[in-house]
């Protein structure tokens, strides 16, 4: 319709957008997103996840992650999962995911070379051309849980301090 113009304020904002990914949207990424979060100027940066997987979109992170963040004084207890999208490559700066089969079902959903270079695997900030993954936790016990949060806060730690943002 002619003269008629909805600004997307989202794609438009001033803020640098970060998501971080993986299959359910309740384990590792809600916990890498409270991480990179803690870390972020929340006036310049805006930090989201989201799963490849549907099965537990609207669900609260996994108690194990809420108790594994809290433990180290992040509150993860109010984040909702979310299903990711092809819109998201249009939100989104940076998109990190987990593990490489997140980056297949994520590229997959992409229409344009651009939209893929903004994927890449998390632990590549620590493991440069190693593509190392984060290990799903869901089924296995507590001790998952803390070693999958001192992966994700080196590779946080790793990806502020280089300036990868800038
Ligand atoms: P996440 O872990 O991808 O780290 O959130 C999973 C959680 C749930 C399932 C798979 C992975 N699931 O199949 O329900």
């Amino acid at each position: 319709m002619a003269g008629f113009f909805i600004p997307n304020f989202k794609k438009h904002s001033l803020k640098t957008k970060i998501l971080m990914v993986c299959l359910g949207n309740i384990c590792r990424s809600p916990l890498a997103h409270g991480i990179l979060e803690n870390m972020l100027d929340s006036n310049k940066f805006e930090v989201q996840s989201a799963g490849t997987g549907a099965w537990h979109v609207g669900n609260k992170p996994d108690p194990r992650s809420i108790e594994v963040a809290r433990k180290n004084n992040i509150d993860i207890s109010r984040q909702k999962a979310k299903q990711f999208s092809a819109y998201d490559f249009e939100i989104y700066d940076f998109i990190f995911v987990m593990d490489k089969s997140n980056f297949r079902d994520v590229i997959k959903l992409a229409k344009t070379p651009q939209e893929i270079e903004k994927v890449s695997l998390l632990l590549d900030s620590t493991h440069p051309g190693q593509e190392k993954e984060v290990p799903d936790p869901y089924y296995g016990g507590e001790h998952g849980f803390t070693h999958v949060y001192d992966l994700l806060y080196k590779a946080c730690e790793k990806i502020v301090s280089s300036g990868s943002f800038s």
